[in-house]
């Protein structure tokens, strides 16, 4: 199995509450398993290395860019938000955030809030590391009558944790 690929766990979840073909995902961070999912469900991809980005998916090709966020995190950059764009106004049932890297870090989608607002659930991969789990907390207290639930697997990496945080209405004033 590809370690890089989002865990049989989580996507055994998202099996059990999405249905197939109606459902619309978004998922940072393209692998092998987008692209098997991207055969189940109508998907877009936001990738911003070209060399894993394949005609079998729809995608983004998103560069890595400077942001602010992410520098106060520390944290190299995140997907040049220029490049999302035609995203902004497009529904979601699910998001996902797997990418990019860890060694690049994700708390650049804190920079856009719009794109939170148009999904009802948010799955964080790799909540496991301190990063992630900061981001998924940070994204919970941008949401109102929130429901989080934790994933837990073990991997070839070790034990490995998804949040799943699902939402009726999202704080105005973030
Ligand atoms: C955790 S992976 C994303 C995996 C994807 N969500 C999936 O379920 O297949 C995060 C990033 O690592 C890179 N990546 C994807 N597959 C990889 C692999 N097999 N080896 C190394 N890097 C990979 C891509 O740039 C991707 O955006």
């Amino acid at each position: 199995m590809d370690a890089w690929k989002l865990g049989d766990a989580a996507s055994a979840w998202i099996s059990e509450n999405f249905a197939e073909n109606d459902t619309w995902i978004l998922e940072l961070g393209c692998g092998e398993g987008t692209i098997e999912r991207s055969r189940r469900y109508q998907l877009l991809t936001v990738e911003h290395d070209e060399a894993y980005l394949t005609d079998q998916v729809q995608f983004i090709f998103a560069p890595i860019v400077e942001n602010s966020i992410s520098s106060q995190y520390n944290e190299q950059g995140w997907y040049d938000v220029t490049s999302l764009k035609s995203l902004r106004g497009q529904q979601f049932d699910l998001l996902i955030i797997d990418g990019p890297p860890g060694g690049i870090g994700r708390s650049g989608i804190l920079s856009v809030p719009w794109l939170l607002k148009q999904s009802r659930c948010v799955l964080v991969d790799d909540t496991h590391r301190e990063p992630e789990s900061n981001l998924a907390t940070k994204i919970e207290e941008m949401l109102i009558n929130v429901e989080r639930k934790e994933i837990f697997e073990e991997s070839q990496w070790g034990l490995r944790k998804s949040t799943v945080l699902q939402w009726s209405e999202i704080n105005e004033a973030t």
